[in-house]
C-alpha cells in the first residue's frame, strides 16, 4: 500500500517537491488551473487552538477544489476526553480523505500521521507552521522574484513560524538572519540541521545588524498561543520590534511580512504593518492559494 502524502514539515521535502506545490498554488491563483481534484472528497479539520486564516482558507480552498470539510475542535470531540490521537486518526481515516490538524504538541501530530491511512496536514504546532511559510515564500517571490539568494531577516521570538522559516531557507536556498534574544533562540538541533544541510542561517542578538541590506523583514507575535510569561517576553523582545528605523536598514525595495494575527505597537509598529512596504494582506490571501496547492498535492 502506498503511504499517504502527509504535509508535516518543509524539511521532509526536497526543493523540487516544494516548488511543485508552489507552482500549483500559483496556477490556481492565476486561474491557469481550475480542476477539481477534491471532487467528492472530505477534509476533516481538528483544532486544539484558535484560528481565523487557517480555518477559513482551508475550508474555501477545499470547497473551491470540489470537496467539502468537517471542522471540529478538541473539546467537541472525544480527544477532549482522552481518546488518543492514534485512535482518532485511525477512525477519521475511515470517513474522510485528508485530515488537517492544529495542535499544541508536535508529538500529537506525529502520532496522528503515523496512524492515519489518509494524508495529514500540519495546520500549526508548537514547533512549526509549514503552510504559513509556504504562503510567505510565495508572497516573497511574487514581490521580489526567486527566493534563491534573497536575504530574509526574522526579528523576534524564535517560535514555530521561525522554525518553518529555517526549513524554508535551506530548501529554497535563501539567507535567513534571525535576530532573537539568547533565551528565545530556535533549538540548537534545528540550527545544526540547517548548517549540516549547507543552509545560510545565522543567529544574532542585534536586529539592526540582521536587517542591514535585507530583502524582507518578518516577525510574529511575541506571545504565541499556549506561551506563558507574557510580561517577561515583552521586556525581552521590545528591542526586536519592527519599526520604521529597522525597516530603513533594509533595502529600499524590502517588504515586511507577518503571518498575523498582529499586535500593533508590540512586535511591529502600525506605520510598518500598515505602510507601503507591508505585504501582509497578499501574504494572508496566499494562504488560500497555497492550501489549494497542498490539498491538490495530498489528494492526487
Ligand atoms: N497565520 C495563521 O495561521 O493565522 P490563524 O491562526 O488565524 O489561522
Ligand atoms: N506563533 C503564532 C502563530 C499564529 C499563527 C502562534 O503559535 O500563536
Amino acid at each position: 500500500m502506498n503511504l499517504p502524502r502527509h504535509f508535516i514539515d518543509l524539511d521532509r521535502f526536497d526543493a523540487t517537491e516544494l516548488r511543485r506545490i508552489l507552482d500549483l498554488a500559483a496556477a490556481y491563483k492565476s486561474g491557469r488551473v481550475n480542476g477539481k481534484p477534491a471532487s467528492g472528497k472530505f477534509l476533516a479539520m481538528l483544532f486544539e487552538k484558535p484560528s481565523t486564516r487557517t480555518r477559513v482558507s482551508f475550508e474555501v480552498a477545499m470547497k473551491q477544489l470540489g470537496g467539502d470539510v468537517i471542522v471540529m475542535d478538541e473539546k467537541a470531540s472525544q480527544l477532549g476526553r482522552g481518546e488518543t490521537w492514534a485512535d482518532t486518526a485511525r477512525v477519521m481515516s475511515r470517513y474522510v480523505d485528508a485530515i488537517m490538524i492544529r495542535t499544541s504538541r508536535a508529538a500529537d501530530l506525529s502520532e496522528a500521521a503515523g496512524n492515519a491511512d489518509v494524508p495529514v496536514i500540519n495546520g500549526l504546532t508548537n514547533q512549526s507552521h509549514p503552510c504559513q511559510v509556504m504562503a510567505d515564500v510565495m508572497t516573497l517571490e511574487e514581490r521580489l522574484g526567486p527566493a534563491r539568494g534573497k536575504i530574509v531577516t526574522w526579528s523576534g521570538d524564535g517560535n514555530n513560524v521561525a522554525n518553518s522559516w529555517i526549513h524554508a531557507a535551506v530548501r529554497f536556498d535563501f539567507t535567513l538572519r534571525i535576530a532573537v534574544p539568547q533565551s528565545l533562540r530556535p533549538a540548537k538541533k534545528l540550527l545544526d540541521w540547517a548548517s549540516t544541510e549547507g543552509g545560510k542561517v545565522s543567529v544574532t542578538e542585534d536586529p539592526a545588524e540582521a536587517a542591514s541590506g535585507a530583502d524582507c523583514i518578518v516577525t510574529d507575535t511575541w506571545v504565541s498561543m499556549g506561551s506563558d510569561n507574557a510580561e517577561k517576553r515583552h521586556n525581552l523582545l521590545a528591542p526586536y520590534r519592527v519599526d520604521e528605523k529597522l525597516m530603513a536598514r533594509a533595502k529600499p525595495s524590502a517588504i515586511f511580512m507577518h503571518c498575523l494575527p498582529a499586535k500593533r505597537g508590540l512586535e511591529v509598529t502600525a506605520g510598518v504593518i500598515d505602510g507601503p512596504q507591508s505585504a501582509v494582506w497578499d501574504e494572508a490571501e496566499n494562504r488560500l492559494h497555497v492550501q489549494k496547492g497542498i490539498l491538490a498535492w495530498c489528494l492526487t
